[in-house]
């Protein structure tokens, strides 16, 4: 038989579908607002074309198709078996601003100029010419504004798990995908036992990562380490290729990873972001790229005056004066509780806190600031601007999000709560949903009841009926009831 690596690859995934995720930084509002950060006006995300190349199942295309109604939407994967289940999904869903098509990346069929395009988890699992032909896409089929999320696995952090691909490809040779799979667990389980004596760092480090890989799915075990191409490369030589293309490196994905070369006066970004890459060992990359010829500088501090903000850090627990004064507050966070002293910058994340994770613009928050402490028109103005540093750091540290506009999800369940209908289909066979902020969650207790009953229909009493019968009364069901709108509303799962 003729080796055809494009049959090959549609096989493999015809035969394991790849895992069903949704990705946050691929989405436009995302790559909107890094551009703007960037000073850069990118399309409008809320009517925008933005393509996905290996969207596989649509996981990560029907949520955004469902959250921005006045765009469009085109997924595209080889893999038909795939293509074919994404496009049963978009239709239980309604959804008519999607279309999904099977066909490779090498030979799209023609189509009108994108806005966006997203290639998450492909660039390194496909043969050089497909390579070549992402570039070439992001390039000949995007708009000069438009933006390109491209992710790789990075160099050097694949150096040493390259030893753990090499070991699992020599004990899962070919066959079956799911006999591959099982092979390869064991494998995993010898080499942990034979190590568990060895007191060494590398016996150390090596068990930690066997660890993690114990606890993937299969598709990520067989896809990843079964590959047959699965090739790192080094920032500094995708960002040469991109250029060979014609497109220019604007920023990584991340803004906690891009900081360093983001940072106003860093010097050679590239070079600057490659050097943390050795320094941080590290191994996954997702690079926004556009055309070269509208490349960007910088973060411009300027131009969050322009964007929303959000926070995970929570209100804290002290007396208004405390805001006021140079005291430090903590602000407690479930990552890293957050410690402030300077009074303009304790208030404007106290206004942001106070919102549960929803979008504040910048004039918003300042505005809140100003008020609480008693900053006239001009000084508020002043304030404003000469904290706008201060806050960049904020969002290089992680501590708070950048957004580009207000939340497109409800604040508070309804008289008749509806729920997002993708987390509540996703919820009739899993209790990881995907949230209208874009990304997933577990559903805890009472909540994936709720939701799979919220369906704008039923009021509060009929959602508390619907529940389960156990020895609660009706009055806790009631009340457990309305814990979980709460949680739901909080998390970003409901529309009404
Ligand atoms: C590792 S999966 C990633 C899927 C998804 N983007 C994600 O990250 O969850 C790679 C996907 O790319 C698709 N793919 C590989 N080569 C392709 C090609 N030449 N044209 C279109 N799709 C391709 C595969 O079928 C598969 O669905």
């Amino acid at each position: 038989m003729i080796y055809d690596p494009r049959r090959m690859t549609r096989d493999r995934y015809d035969e394991l579908p790849y895992a069903d995720y949704c990705f946050p930084r691929t989405h436009p509002e995302h790559l909107f607002a890094v551009s703007a950060l960037c000073g850069r006006p990118a399309p409008p995300f809320a009517r925008c074309r933005v393509l996905e190349l290996g969207c596989a199942r649509g996981a990560n295309l029907l949520p955004m198709a469902l959250d921005l109604p006045g765009s469009e939407f085109v997924g595209v994967d080889l893999s038909e078996v795939q293509v074919a289940e994404a496009r049963d999904r978009a239709s239980a869903l309604g959804l008519t601003n999607v279309t999904f098509r099977a066909e490779s990346i090498a030979a799209l069929s023609d189509d009108a100029p994108f806005d966006y395009v997203i290639c998450h988890g492909v660039y390194s699992w496909v043969p050089p010419a497909v390579r070549d032909a992402i570039l070439a896409v992001c390039r000949g089929r995007m708009r000069p504004d438009g933006v390109a999320y491209v992710s790789f696995n990075a160099l050097p952090g694949w150096n040493a798990l390259r030893t753990i691909r090499d070991f699992l490809r020599e004990h899962a040779p070919p066959g079956p995908a799911l006999e591959r799979v099982r092979r390869a667990r064991r494998a995993l389980a010898v080499l942990d036992g034979s190590l568990q004596a060895d007191p060494s760092p590398w016996s150390a480090w090596l068990r930690g990562e066997l660890r993690e890989l114990g606890g993937a799915d299969d598709a990520y075990l067989f896809h990843e380490h079964l590959a047959a191409v699965n090739d790192a490369v080094y920032l500094r030589d995708f960002a040469a290729h991109a250029a060979a293309h014609g497109l220019a490196w604007l920023a990584d994905a991340d803004l906690r990873v891009a900081a360093p070369a983001l940072r106003p006066g860093a010097g050679d970004p590239i070079a600057l972001a490659q050097s943390v890459d050795f320094t941080h060992n590290r191994r996954f990359r997702a690079s926004l790229l556009v055309h070269g010829e509208t490349a960007a500088g910088p973060a411009d501090p300027a131009a969050l005056a322009r964007l929303h903000l959000a926070t995970r850090a929570r209100v804290p627990d002290v007396g208004a004066a405390a805001l006021t004064d140079d005291r430090p507050v903590t602000f407690p966070s479930d990552e890293r509780p957050l410690v402030l002293r300077d009074p303009w910058m304790k208030c404007a994340l106290h206004a942001l806190a106070a919102e549960d994770r929803r979008p504040v613009s910048y004039a918003a928050m300042a505005a809140a600031a100003a008020a609480r402490l008693g900053l006239d028109r001009r000084a508020a103005l002043g304030a404003a601007a000469a904290h706008a540093p201060a806050v960049l750091d904020l969002l290089f540290d992680g501590a708070i999000s950048l957004h580009a506009g207000a939340a497109r999800y409800a604040e508070a369940a309804g008289l008749r709560p509806l729920a997002s209908p993708i987390a509540r289909a996703q919820a009739m066979g899993s209790d990881e949903v995907t949230t209208l902020r874009h990304t997933r969650i577990v559903l805890p207790g009472e909540a994936r009841a709720v939701l799979r009953l919220s369906d704008g229909t039923r009021d509060r009493a009929a959602l508390a009926a619907g529940l389960p019968r156990d020895a609660r009364s009706e009055a806790e069901r009631a009340g457990d009831c309305e814990q979980a709108l709460d949680w739901l509303a909080s998390n970003a799962l409901l529309v009404g």
